[in-house]
């Protein structure tokens, strides 16, 4: 998607769903900002060169292998917030089940039991957080920019745990870690050519998906080639902008047989007030059935963010079959987020 379409988007997002006007009608330039971070944030994926990817993978696979004794000594006596002002279960959980498992301090600030409720803002919740001694902010939020702002109010290492359509940085990484096992490549390193000749389809509401959007900006740099997959209300074209290595593809079915990993995403309700969209049309067209992905991707590895919609973008007999890779994803969720919260507390392991 184009810079413009991008900031346009985000804007709109962090005035209208965050309820706050979080980056004041200025436009997002993350990678410019960047260096105005804490060292050890991950805001967006663009921000993560080649190497650090190789780095954190590696670090993934070192924390792996540690007895489970050693890693709890990892972040022992380290203090790290979850800031969650949407729902989750996936990465919420597995962030703080990774931090427990280092050994860390955590606590979770919701929302919906905070004063964030009586109308705090987001500078004064983080300020708070940060007088209590957090040492790491993990943050959901439904305004895209959010990440950047609590990271220039606190001067703390921010990690981005899906801000409105924007990113989820940490979902591509274990999407990518994903990938690698299953395609039976090297999980502990990448380079740029490690992903050359697979081909990763990504179906469905590619518009308001931050996994996406952090998917097609990694996978490319990596030497993969992503075809997203969707009807126009949901696929805009200037989605080819995005960068390198994209293309869109309307058709399914010719999507698929191109198809090494088949990602499907959620069609999100609560996103599309205004969107006139057949559901019964969309199935039709876009559903992972059964005898789909056998005519057309007997092959591919079928993933899938979560959370799913059985009997909408993809049927439960796809999603439990032996082409799911979807707990791995989830499983995968853990192991790279120890290393992500250790990089961000810049420890050595
Ligand atoms: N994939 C994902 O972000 O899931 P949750 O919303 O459950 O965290």
């Amino acid at each position: 998607m184009r810079q413009g379409r991008v900031t346009e988007l985000a804007k709109s997002a962090a005035i209208g769903e965050g309820g706050v006007c979080l980056l004041s009608g200025t436009a997002v330039n993350p990678s410019a900002l960047h260096s105005a971070y804490a060292a050890g944030s991950l805001l967006a994926v663009e921000h993560l060169t080649v190497a650090d990817v190789a780095g954190i993978l590696a670090l993934t696979s070192r924390l792996e292998k540690m007895s489970v004794a050693n890693r709890a000594r990892v972040l022992t006596g380290r203090t790290i917030v979850l800031l969650f002002y949407e729902s989750s279960t996936r990465t919420r959980t597995s962030f703080e089940l990774a931090a427990k498992s280092l050994g860390a301090t955590t606590t979770l600030v919701s929302d919906k039991s905070s004063s964030i409720e009586k109308g705090e803002s987001l500078k004064d919740t983080g300020l708070t957080l940060r007088a209590l001694g957090a040492e790491c902010i993990i943050l959901r939020h439904p305004a895209s920019g959010a990440p950047f702002l609590l990271a220039q109010v606190t001067g703390l290492p921010v990690l981005n745990a899906g801000d409105g359509m924007h990113q989820h940085p940490s979902q591509a990484l274990l999407d990518l870690r994903t990938i690698l096992q299953r395609l039976r490549k090297d999980v502990c390193t990448v380079h740029a050519k490690t992903l050359d000749g697979v081909t990763v389809v990504i179906v469905g509401d590619i518009l308001h998906s931050r996994v996406a959007r952090s998917n097609a900006m990694l996978l490319p740099r990596l030497g993969a080639r992503v075809v997203l997959c969707g009807p126009a209300e949901l696929l805009p074209e200037d989605a080819l902008g995005m960068g390198a290595g994209i293309e869109v593809e309307r058709d399914m079915d010719r999507a698929l047989a191109r198809a090494d990993v088949a990602m499907m995403l959620r069609i999100q309700k609560e996103r599309l007030a205004g969107f006139d969209l057949n559901l019964g049309e969309y199935i039709a067209r876009y559903q992972l059935s059964v005898e789909r992905l056998a005519a057309k991707a007997p092959k591919a590895v079928v993933m899938h963010p979560g959370p799913i919609i059985r009997g909408l973008e993809i049927v439960g007999e796809v999603a439990d079959g032996p082409q799911s890779a979807i707990e791995e994803q989830v499983a995968q969720g853990l192991a790279v987020r120890r290393a992500l919260l250790v990089r961000a507390l810049g420890v050595q392991a």
